[in-house]
């Protein structure tokens, strides 16, 4: 058998942190950052540039790295996912990289093909399964349509434990810098259910303005999807997230982030009053 090369010393390695311009890969660079960890950022506009799109990109962005905070763009659930999440954790290990860390979802049959994929490549993983991100409704796709008044979504009252992209960050430091946590797989969500009209309604009530949020058939959002200009894969993508996966398979909580960060979960109301702070949904 292979030997593994000797681990680094925590303080000396250098993490790749792939998205790390993103919702949550931004706030794992800053910590690492915080703690004094050498990081570097994989994304298109990183230096050097990491691209999923250009396998030339992912050997020079893995140069001299011991850790990798893996997420995908944009989607797991995208098909061509798995191959090429399992082939850049090989080329990974292959140049030394010990901790592989995945941002996966919650009850995706397509996240749990990325997962196995990672897994299969031999480096020490964990995997971290997240619920539905707060900062969907702040940083992404819900933050126009909350400003304009209203929130369209092929969603009915099925309940999601969103969860907070800083704990997100915080599990995913704690997974990169732990051995204890090679070889698990944790569920992580936030600390409480809320429908999408309930999530809102909160963020209406904290900007003191009127939100609206409606539900809409698929083939209805699919159609705005299409008008936006999403591509075919991406918009059925989204679709399966929206309406196959949001059937009530992933409404219940976890205590998971307690166990890797040491404290509760942060709730959806800190969220909305520290995003309204922030200066979100301003117009
Ligand atoms: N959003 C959720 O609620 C949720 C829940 C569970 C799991 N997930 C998973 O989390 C992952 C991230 O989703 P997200 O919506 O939060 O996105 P995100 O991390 O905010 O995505 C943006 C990041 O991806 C980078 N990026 C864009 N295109 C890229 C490319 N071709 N190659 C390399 N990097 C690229 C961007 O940087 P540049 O523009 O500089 O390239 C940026 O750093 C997805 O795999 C998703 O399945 C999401």
């Amino acid at each position: 058998m292979k030997e593994k090369p000797m681990a680094r010393d925590i303080t000396e390695r250098t993490t790749l942190v792939i998205g790390g311009t993103g919702k949550t890969g931004r706030r794992v660079a800053e910590r690492l950052a915080t703690r004094g960890r050498a990081v570097r950022v994989g994304s298109r506009s990183g230096a050097p540039g990491f691209d999923w799109e250009d396998r030339g990109t992912w050997g020079p962005a893995l140069d001299g790295v011991d850790a990798v905070y893996v997420t995908y763009y944009p989607d797991l659930l995208m098909p061509e996912a798995p191959e090429r999440i399992g082939a850049l954790a090989t080329l990974a290990v292959s140049r030394g990289v010990r901790r592989l860390v995945l941002l996966s979802g919650r009850g995706e049959p397509g996240a749990e093909r990325c997962e196995e994929a990672l897994k299969a490549a031999g480096g020490d993983w964990t995997i971290l399964c997240a619920s539905w991100f707060m900062q969907n409704f702040s940083e992404s796709v819900l933050a126009e349509p909350i400003l304009a008044g209203e929130v369209a979504l092929p969603v009915g009252s099925v309940p999601e434990p969103f969860i907070d992209a800083d704990d997100i960050a915080d599990a995913a430091v704690a997974a990169l810098e732990d051995d204890r946590h090679v070889g698990a797989t944790y569920e992580i969500t936030g600390p409480r259910l809320l429908t999408f009209a309930d999530a809102v309604a909160e963020i209406a009530g904290a900007l003191g303005r009127e939100v609206r949020c409606v539900e809409i058939t698929p083939e209805a959002f699919a159609a705005e999807l299409s008008a936006a200009g999403l591509p075919d894969t991406l918009r059925a993508v989204l679709l399966e997230l929206f309406t196959e996966i949001l059937d009530g398979r992933n409404a219940y909580v976890t205590d998971a982030l307690s166990r890797l960060t040491g404290r509760p979960a942060r709730d959806f109301s800190t969220f909305v009053r520290d995003a309204v702070a922030a200066g979100a949904w301003r117009a």
